[in-house]
């Protein structure tokens, strides 16, 4: 493999980028010399099979219709056996306009305008948009903060259903706690959807991006849930490819894919190229080997960025078991989300994700993208403590 370079800046600016070309038009962030912490894209060069995939369509310079996918989704039951234990048949396989739309294809494909579907907040944004888009009502299931690290609570969740929920939507590993999902917290989850007759939609777009210590187990390996479980994976958090808009959603189940192929088939849904080619290309012994070493680098930057920011009284960064996403509760500084949210974006010049976005349970809390040079997340903690240095 070609060692990469994760310490190589990348000036991202002017190229479309939403992270950093909506940085100061959403948030006033000035784009000279501001730092975008926000959108959950990567400033690194994928994988180098990746761009060779892709450099020899452009040097073949035809770009017709994809077709014949026997080999895209032999490179997924590859990845899903070789680094999850998850044995899958090609034919379980849905290729989506990425999760987001995955999201909203299982909304369609297994629920009804008004249902409840429930989360676990805070939670992914998006979720709440496509339910609330669709015309789903949302039900918030509020995470349980436990001295820094989140739990679900079974019990009141139970209380808090009135039989109008079809569906649940979890995030595993989960984005923006990050949490890696215990077997012992998945059976909980599993048994929660019996208990309530729910579709359970497991969203583990962020499964290769676990820390060293922990295991991401992927829901499907669950006993007992086969018949109302939808599995949606991607390249693209990984590999950090997430332009190319394509998502995989796995089911297992007989009677859910004809639902789901029935809506993909109205919808007229059909591959984007580029993202196949990529994903398989990514999918391969040189991408393993790369992730590895990515998540070592996203590991060293999680440290300095959680010490850093733990050394401001006051501050406190959920220690991350998966993700690049750092998750920072505000609330020991005793200020109001305007005025922590307003050092963080004025006065240090960070572009963060805002708590409250993510649904109950965020409301102190700001969100930042560690999956940048190291030299960016030393920039990023030495102006938070600047701007924070009257509490230190
Ligand atoms: C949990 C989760 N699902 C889905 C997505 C986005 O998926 P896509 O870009 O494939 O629509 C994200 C992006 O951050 C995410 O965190």
């Amino acid at each position: 493999m070609t060692t990469p370079d994760f310490d190589k800046i990348i000036d991202r600016m002017n190229t479309h980028s939403m992270k950093w070309d909506m940085m100061e038009p959403l948030y006033g962030v000035p784009a000279e010399d501001g730092l975008s912490m926000w959108v959950a894209d990567m400033d690194f060069e994928p994988p180098a099979s990746v761009t060779r995939a892709l450099q020899s369509m452009v040097d073949h310079n035809i770009y017709g219709y994809y077709g014949d996918d026997r080999s895209y989704r032999a490179a997924i039951g590859w990845w899903m056996a070789e680094r999850h234990g998850w044995q899958i048949e090609p034919e379980w396989i849905f290729t989506t306009h990425g999760l987001v739309n995955g999201t909203a294809m299982c909304l369609d494909a297994f629920t009804k305008p008004g249902d409840g579907v429930v989360l676990f907040t805070p939670v992914y944004h998006a979720f709440a948009r496509v339910i609330k888009a669709s015309g789903r009502r949302v039900v918030e299931c509020e995470l349980t903060n436990t001295n820094g690290r989140y739990e679900m609570d079974f019990a009141a969740y139970d209380a808090q259903m009135d039989g109008s929920e079809t569906m649940l939507i979890l995030c595993s590993p989960h984005n923006p706690g990050g949490r890696v999902w215990t077997k012992a917290e998945l059976k909980g989850v599993a048994a929660f959807a019996k208990r309530h007759d729910l579709t359970l939609v497991s969203d583990e777009i962020h499964h290769d991006l676990v820390m060293p210590g922990h295991t991401h187990t992927p829901m499907a390996k669950i006993d007992g849930i086969e018949d109302r479980l939808v599995m949606m994976t991607a390249t693209t958090k990984s590999f950090n490819i997430a332009g190319t808009h394509s998502g995989n959603v796995i089911i297992p189940d007989a009677a859910l894919r004809e639902r789901f192929a029935a809506r993909m088939a109205a919808l007229g849904m059909g591959p984007n190229s580029f993202g196949l080619v990529m994903a398989e290309a990514a999918y391969s012994p040189e991408g393993a080997a790369w992730i590895d070493a990515l998540v070592t680098y996203l590991d060293g930057n999680r440290q300095i960025f959680d010490a850093g920011v733990n050394a401001i009284p006051g501050l406190k960064s959920m220690p991350l078991e998966s993700t690049y996403l750092a998750w920072v509760d505000f609330s020991g500084t005793g200020m109001s989300r305007e005025d922590f949210t307003a050092r963080v974006e004025k006065q240090a010049k960070i572009a963060p994700n805002h708590g409250p976005t993510f649904g109950k349970g965020g409301e102190s809390f700001l969100r930042f993208n560690l999956a940048t040079p190291r030299a960016r997340i030393e920039a990023a903690v030495s102006r938070l403590q600047e701007a924070f240095s009257d509490l230190q």
